[in-house]
């Protein structure tokens, strides 16, 4: 569990439904909650939350303690009326009353309104809609715009993270503001699962390389979520939970760093 500066706290391992096709929702919810999977990261831009609504409500008994995140997509349009509505066409795909958690999906900074889509999202939280608000793929200025404009600091904001892209300025500035670093494509796409130091790290501990990258994430209070649809390897990035690297391990994985995005480099999308 990760404490969030909201006062709740949420458990570092999510479930990734990025890239899940609707088709295959339902079985790898099912797989991930028996796992124990306590934290499913879904969007609205995923084309899934209707099938993720379904695999919920077969599982009713363990809504209580389960943390689903949505986002705001935002394109074609950044308004709090855009908000508004997307939110409620989410909350009737996903068949819940209360959401855990909701993000601003980019911050699409060309348009100049994501303090207005803040703001939106702070009062759907202040009228108890949604536990936990953030972000996604802000950088440090637009954070400060942000609090500056509103006073409300994001319990969270995910982007993309892992050995080769280690967001330390970006990561600085959240523990300054007790800000969650969350990471997306923690696996980088499962291209980091070749990368020789993570092999060698994987050897000495006899776990897999992608239970030595997800160690390191957890090791330095980064919540993942990665994606998976087969059941064995849905076990298995659970199970990284229990996987323990040593200083020197640690080390060597932090020497990685090359600034290498496998998804979208927020630069990119204004
Ligand atoms: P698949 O869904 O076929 O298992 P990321 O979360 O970093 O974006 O990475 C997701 C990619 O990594 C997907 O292609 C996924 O493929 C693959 N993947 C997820 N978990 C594992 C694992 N434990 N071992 C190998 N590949 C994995």
């Amino acid at each position: 569990m990760v404490q969030l500066n909201d006062g709740s706290s949420l458990p570092a391992m999510g479930l990734g439904l990025y890239k899940v096709d609707p088709g295959q929702v339902e079985q790898v919810v099912a797989t991930g909650l028996e796992i124990g999977y306590r934290h499913i990261d879904g969007a609205q831009f995923y084309g899934n939350e209707a099938a993720l609504g379904s695999a919920l409500h077969r599982a009713p008994a363990l809504s209580e303690d389960l943390v689903v995140t949505s986002k705001f997509w935002g394109d074609p349009e950044m308004s709090a009326e855009r908000v508004r509505a997307d939110f409620e066409a989410t909350m009737g795909d996903l068949g819940l009353e209360r959401l855990g958690i909701y993000m601003i999906h980019w911050p699409r900074p060309s348009q100049q309104r994501f303090v207005e889509v803040w703001q939106a999202i702070i009062e759907l939280q202040a009228a108890g809609r949604v536990r936990t608000i953030g972000v996604a793929n802000f950088n440090a200025d637009e954070l400060t715009e942000l609090i500056e404009q509103t006073g409300v600091v994001p319990a969270i904001n995910q982007v993309e993270c892992h050995p080769w892209l280690q967001q330390r300025e970006l990561r600085a500035f959240h523990e300054q503001h007790q800000i969650l670093t969350e990471a997306w494509s923690p696996l980088g796409r499962g291209r980091l699962l070749s990368d020789p130091v993570v092999l060698q790290v994987a050897a000495q501990l006899g776990a897999t390389p992608a239970q030595v990258v997800l160690a390191w994430h957890l090791a330095h209070g980064i919540s993942v979520v990665p994606k998976s649809t087969r059941p064995e390897r849905l076990a298995e990035n659970f199970a990284a939970q229990q996987v323990q690297l040593d200083e020197e391990q640690l080390a060597a994985l932090d020497g990685l760093d090359r600034g290498t995005h496998t998804g979208t480099d927020p630069k990119d999308r204004r």
